[in-house]
């Protein structure tokens, strides 16, 4: 009998991939179909943690670069995957390296998975990187936590009309989750899509929250407003002479 009951298991691919892995079970299934369908020849993670979704990518990726702040992860992971090249430091200073790299080198970008610094401008930052390349071919940026308050500020924030090569931009691609594990009336989780395209857009790029409704309904009932508003009156507090 199946006890254990959570947002990630059972999800019957546990023999197929057996690192830790932070998405829900949906993400996992999404995360993985789409990896199938595009088979990328170079893939670039941002947040490797203990290495679960570059399994994932590495299993269907030619190759993959995999950026983390933490000096850790490479020490553990190294020589796990024989097409995975793990890059350590801050992704504000990797990505445009490894960019430039896949561009010297002739490699064709494919694939990315934003799941690194959660704070606005990290998000936000991560993000916008993407938008300054003109790609060689369709390249699928998927954005883990997007159900996040914090991270989906950060993704609003990224000005997709600066790159005429955004063709469809998702917020809810896959939903998020409520009150996971530990975690009391937080909101994460969710998958979002943006895809560029080597030829340029027609008309307007729009941020589509397919599941908006669903968002704000969960806000409202999370601790995040409250977080939201200490966030908001911090700088204002420090301000104050007393
Ligand atoms: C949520 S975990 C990634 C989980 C992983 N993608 C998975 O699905 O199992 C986030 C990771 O991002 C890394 N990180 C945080 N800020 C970063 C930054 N500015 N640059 C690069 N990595 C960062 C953390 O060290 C952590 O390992």
């Amino acid at each position: 009998m199946i006890k254990e009951q959570n947002i990630s298991f059972p999800n019957f691919l546990e023999d197929d991939f057996t690192l830790e892995w932070h998405m829900s079970r949906n993400e996992r299934y999404a995360f993985i179909k789409l990896l199938e369908k595009t088979r990328p020849k170079v893939a670039i993670e941002i947040g490797c943690f203990k290495g679960g979704s570059l399994e994932v990518l590495s299993k269907y990726a030619d190759k993959v670069y995999s950026i983390d702040i933490n000096p850790e992860v490479k020490e553990k992971l190294d020589g796990k995957f024989s097409n995975v090249d793990i890059r350590i430091g801050n992704s504000s200073e990797v990505i445009p390296q490894i960019l430039k790299e896949i561009e010297e080198k002739g490699e064709v970008l494919e694939f990315v998975l934003i799941d690194g610094e959660h704070t606005v401008k990290g998000v936000k930052n991560d993000m916008t990187h993407f938008l300054h390349i003109q790609p060689k071919s369709n390249i699928h940026i998927v954005f883990h936590d997007s159900f996040n308050p914090i991270c989906r500020r950060g993704m609003k924030k990224a000005d997709y009309t600066s790159s005429p090569f955004v063709h469809y931009v998702e917020l809810d691609f896959i939903s998020g989750v409520f009150n996971p594990g530990k975690l009391y009336r937080q909101m994460w989780g969710g998958l979002a899509l943006v895809l560029l395209k080597p030829e340029k857009r027609v008309g307007n790029i729009k941020i589509n929250e397919c599941q908006r409704k669903i968002f704000n309904t969960v806000y409202w009932k999370s601790v995040h407003p409250v977080r939201d508003k200490l966030m908001f009156l911090k700088p204002l507090i420090k301000k104050q002479k007393f």
